[in-house]
């Protein structure tokens, strides 16, 4: 064979194998035998071995995995990888359709969709040829997970068409359907017999449930592994900067055009009985879809109505799921244990006979508080069912009456905290009783500098759970600001810690006091102040003092605060003791200002107003140019509406954002004018 033979030859089945791929894993329609399909693939990948010049980028033989990666890279998403608010009742999505209308009036639309119950997925595509697979991770950041991804036959490596954008990311789920799920049980349990294992022990080593199966085979070092696994991926959104489309619906249309998987069961609704109609279908129909489904997802279908409601910090205002009512198990309650949390919060804990639920095995389940315990009758020895709800740590509904024995007492909640003996108190309107021992019940103590030292706190390494225990119980730690009191001596004649961890702990300690202010605020633990709010919090108002001396209504003033979380604050602060305590932490070195080096804000000049860029700058890259709208105070918007202020254009502008922006009158600017704006 010429070399001209060969090149054309790789191009011609790299081709056909494409076709009968999508065929096959997009379409469900095979058009040619397996046999016929492998004998294909195997002279593809062996001229491929003779001609490696020839292979191409996209060539389907690289859905054969063989590379091996060790430590999957981290990278940050180009558009944060958003979650859901989650909704499980008819009343929650009417007030959800409520806050639209009374957002954006009635002209609008929905698009319900399946909710997936797979993994995450965000697919950048360039030119047409995918080049990156991420994992969703923490939303900001997740794994380039790209070589396992492309060995998922219905993911294509290339696109059909050529109206697609030069670049642009689509997220969908990775789903392993049950059939392939089942199938790898079988196959695990006759291997695991093969090797001596007893049935009981068999269960133990199962997989658990598709999605959890799906979530550790993307994360395979081995990505002929993963080839093997028959994962499949729907794909249900689309984000980039030249999208030409005014509606979600239309971008599910075009993305199955280029070649993706998307769902056929998408639909428009018009109105919130089609939505509950949608919900009911599924609810029943759900066992016949070959994945599993969790729940639905609503979203309003016009990107410019999108773009107006807008997002709180975690979610879009403009989209929700509604998850359907979870599996339910009965079994018995052996015994009830009650929690004290660092806030000093009681929680009653269900200790039960252990039983499989939505594949995996349930011994304790929340039972809230008093007031459900109470209304539900929750009596030791019951037969309960459980559920698993949203939340992953399951709860109890309700009680099989009929096989109670008799002569039994209802529960008695507890009078008094279980760890310091002080009689719990309830505040007026809350479910939970408190111990109010803040300064003397020791998980409360303990619980909070844990909370200080922990990852998304001030990350110290070295002082993880266990040793904040063992320094709590050694008398070495009373609160947070002691940690900064600590000596390499005091603790290396403790039980476990040698020179090395010591020293390593001193440095970890060391290290935290360079740790940016935002963390300290949310580290020093004030209720309702999560790692978001204390971030808004502490870019409005700069120093941890301007805090300490904010009014409540300077504080509602702040992004993100309502009056409960207002109210925290002030009554933190109130507290001598909370305000000694952080100026300890000043005066040992923590950071208790924004940074203004490393703070980007520049100015006001932008203040009020909402920016749309397009086309390609000579002085910013893409997310540059967003930093310095909102670094100068305005709004960079991702589409023309009503509501932008002017139209940033540069080289070659998106042409429909150009359309759009004449159509309703707005302003269209080039780089220059911007310029002169920011001098
Ligand atoms: S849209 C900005 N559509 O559910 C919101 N998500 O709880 C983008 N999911 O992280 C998500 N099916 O992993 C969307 N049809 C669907 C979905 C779906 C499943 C997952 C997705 C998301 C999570 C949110």
């Amino acid at each position: 064979m010429t070399k001209t033979e060969a090149k054309e030859k790789i191009a011609q089945l790299s081709q056909e194998i494409d076709t009968h791929n999508y065929n096959y894993y997009v379409m469900s329609n095979p058009t040619i035998s397996d046999y016929e399909f492998d004998l294909m693939l195997k002279e593809l990948i062996d001229l491929e071995k003779k001609f490696p010049e020839f292979a191409l980028p996209e060539s389907p033989t690289q859905r054969v995995g063989g590379d091996l990666v060790k430590n999957f890279k981290t990278v940050t998403h180009r558009y944060p990888m958003l979650s859901l608010g989650n909704t499980y009742s008819q009343e929650e999505l009417k007030d959800f359709d409520e806050r639209v209308r009374k957002a954006i009036g009635n002209a609008f639309e929905y698009v319900c969709e399946l909710k997936f119950d797979g993994v995450a997925i965000g697919l950048t595509y360039v030119d047409g040829k995918l080049t990156q697979a991420v994992t969703r991770g923490d939303g900001v950041k997740g794994d380039d997970v790209t070589v396992n991804v492309k060995t998922i036959k219905s993911i294509p490596l290339k696109l059909k068409g050529n109206d697609y954008p030069k670049e642009f990311e689509i997220r969908g789920e990775i789903v392993l359907p049950r059939a392939a799920f089942d199938r790898m049980n079988e196959e695990l349990v006759i291997q695991l017999r093969d090797e001596g294992y007893s049935d009981d022990e068999i269960n133990e080593r199962l997989y658990r449930n598709p999605r959890n199966t799906a979530s550790g085979t993307l994360k395979q070092q081995d990505s002929k592994i993963v080839a093997t696994r028959k994962l499949d991926c729907y794909l249900y959104a689309l984000f980039g900067d030249d999208l030409n489309f005014d509606t979600h619906y239309e971008s599910l249309k075009k993305a199955k055009q280029w070649g993706f998987k998307v769902s056929d069961h998408a639909v428009k609704c018009k109105t919130m009985d089609d939505v509950f109609d949608y919900i009911a279908t599924w609810d029943k129909s759900r066992d016949e879809l070959p994945y599993d489904i969790d729940g639905i997802v609503l979203k309003v279908n016009s990107y410019s109505q999108q773009e107006e409601l807008g997002y709180t910090a975690k979610s879009p205002r403009w989209a929700i799921s509604y998850k359907f009512k979870a599996e339910n198990v009965a079994t018995q309650l052996l015994s009830i244990s009650y929690q004290v949390g660092r806030t000093g919060a009681v929680t009653p804990v269900a200790n039960l006979q252990p039983v499989v639920l939505a594949g995996t095995v349930v011994k304790r389940a929340s039972l809230h508080n008093a007031d459900i315990i109470e209304k539900l009758d929750v009596r030791v020895g019951d037969f309960v069912y459980v559920e698993k709800g949203g939340e992953i740590i399951p709860k109890i509904t309700g009680v099989d009456l009929s096989k109670r024995k008799e002569n039994t007492e209802p529960t008695k909640y507890i009078t008094h905290c279980p760890e310091c003996n002080t009689p719990l108190v309830r505040t007026a309107g809350e479910a939970a009783f408190y111990c109010p021992n803040e300064d003397g019940c020791p998980p409360q103590i303990i619980g909070r500098i844990q909370h200080f030292t922990s990852r998304k706190a001030m990350n110290i390494d070295g002082l993880g759970d266990e040793t904040v225990d063992l320094l709590f119980r050694k008398d070495l730690l009373h609160n947070i600001a002691d940690i900064y009191d600590l000596k390499k001596e005091q603790l290396m004649n403790l039980d476990r810690m040698g020179d090395k961890s010591a020293t390593n702990l001193i440095d970890g300690i060391e290290k935290s006091k360079q740790v940016p202010f935002e963390k300290v605020l949310f580290a020093i633990g004030i209720r309702y102040v999560g790692d978001t709010v204390a971030k808004k919090i502490a870019m409005h108002f700069k120093s941890m003092d301007n805090i300490i001396n904010a009014s409540y209504e300077q504080l509602i003033e702040a992004p993100e605060v309502g009056e409960k979380i207002a109210q925290s604050v002030i009554s933190f602060f109130k507290e001598q003791k909370n305000v000694e305590l952080v100026k300890r932490l000043e005066h040992a070195g923590l950071q208790m200002k924004v940074d203004e080096s490393s703070n980007k804000i520049a100015s006001d000049k932008l203040k009020g107003l909402i920016i749309v860029a397009t086309g390609t700058l000579k002085n910013y890259k893409r997310d540059e140019i967003k930093e310095a709208i909102e670094s100068n105070g305005g709004k960079a918007s991702g589409s023309v509406s009503g509501k932008t202020s002017f139209v940033l254009a540069g080289d070659e502008p998106g042409e429909n954002k150009i359309t759009k922006a004449k159509e309703l009158n707005v302003k269209v600017i080039s780089e220059e004018e911007f310029q002169k704006m920011l001098e």
